[in-house]
């Protein structure tokens, strides 16, 4: 079993923004699902763990190592597939992974070449092994990514927002892919479909201005919206007066009606019942007052 302890982390930029603030998880072997608006601080804090930048102050450990003490340990465990992967440089599938293979420290020449076959094999490329990567759509890149992520049998993988782009196949195709890796592994995906953290991860947490709003199972959390979620059309007149009298979660134009969710002990005239599902689970963290 491996594990991440994030402990008490704050990262403020060189311009003086607080991105995260004083955050604390602990994550294990299985997928985990980053949720949170643009902007809440889920790339810094992947790109804080991995080491592209220092935190400001708190700690991060892996498998009890001190990550800050060790940064060779977790360069050695780690695959990330950073939300921008940035210039393809104009060489092979093959060649691209090689270089970064060796970069990673994989020595062993014959070891190497054989994890790349096989790498490329498991993503669906060996088609195109030869073909100069920039040229791949983006759902190939998103495999090559990947590819090269899993390079050298990282212990923990962090992906961020992997599937923005792709056709919904595509998608498919990598959230099996991803899933089946993360058997053995730490997975922590960040995304904005919460359909995926629900048919994927085991626990989640939702990211907001820097901070864990929420966090837990998926399905637990849901059960605890369990008849407390309510839906009813309204005119768009009436909003004023419906926001100030209920707890309204989210709001949707449908077909010209204002058709509105709310999150409620009990039920309340004109009101339907709805089955919760993940996405309350997500608009009710994000509206809930401080
Ligand atoms: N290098 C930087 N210097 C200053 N501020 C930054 C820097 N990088 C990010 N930020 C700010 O930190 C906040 C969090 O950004 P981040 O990219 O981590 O959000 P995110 O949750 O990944 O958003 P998205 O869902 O859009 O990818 C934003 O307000 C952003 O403007
Ligand atoms: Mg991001």
């Amino acid at each position: 079993m491996n594990t991440l302890s994030i402990n008490n982390l704050s990262l403020i930029y060189k311009n003086g923004f607080h991105a995260i603030k004083d955050l604390s998880l602990e994550i294990s072997n299985g997928m985990f699902g980053l949720l949170g608006p643009n902007g809440a601080g889920k790339s810094s804090l992947m790109k804080t763990i991995v080491g592209l930048q220092k935190p400001t102050s708190g700690t991060l450990f892996f498998n009890g190592v001190d990550i800050a003490e060790n940064p060779d340990y977790i360069k050695q465990n780690l695959g990330f597939l950073p939300q921008d992967f940035g210039i393809y440089p104009k060489i092979s599938a093959t060649d691209l992974l090689e270089h970064i293979a060796i970069l990673k420290g994989l020595s062993d020449t014959s070891k190497r070449k054989a994890q790349i076959i096989s790498l490329l094999e498991k993503v669906n490329l060996s088609d195109f092994r030869n073909k100069e990567v920039h040229t791949f759509s983006g759902g190939m890149k998103q495999r090559f990514g990947i590819a090269q992520a899993l390079l050298g049998d990282p212990k923990m993988i962090i992906v961020d927002e992997p599937t923005a782009g792709l056709d919904p196949e595509e998608r498919n195709r990598f959230n099996t892919l991803l899933s089946e890796i993360s058997k053995d592994v730490i997975v922590i995906l960040s995304t904005h479909l919460v359909e995926d953290v629900r048919n994927l991860c085991s626990e989640m947490a939702v990211m907001s201005y820097g901070q864990i709003l929420q966090q837990g199972n998926p399905g637990r959390l849901i059960g605890g919206l369990e008849n407390k979620i309510w839906s009813k059309s309204i005119d768009k007149n009436e909003l004023e007066a419906y926001d100030s009298t209920y707890r309204i979660i989210s709001k949707q134009l449908i077909e010209r009606e204002l058709h509105i969710t709310i999150f409620s002990h009990q039920s309340s005239e004109g009101f339907s019942p709805v089955k919760p599902m993940l996405e309350h689970v997500y608009f009710h963290t994000l509206t809930q007052k401080p």
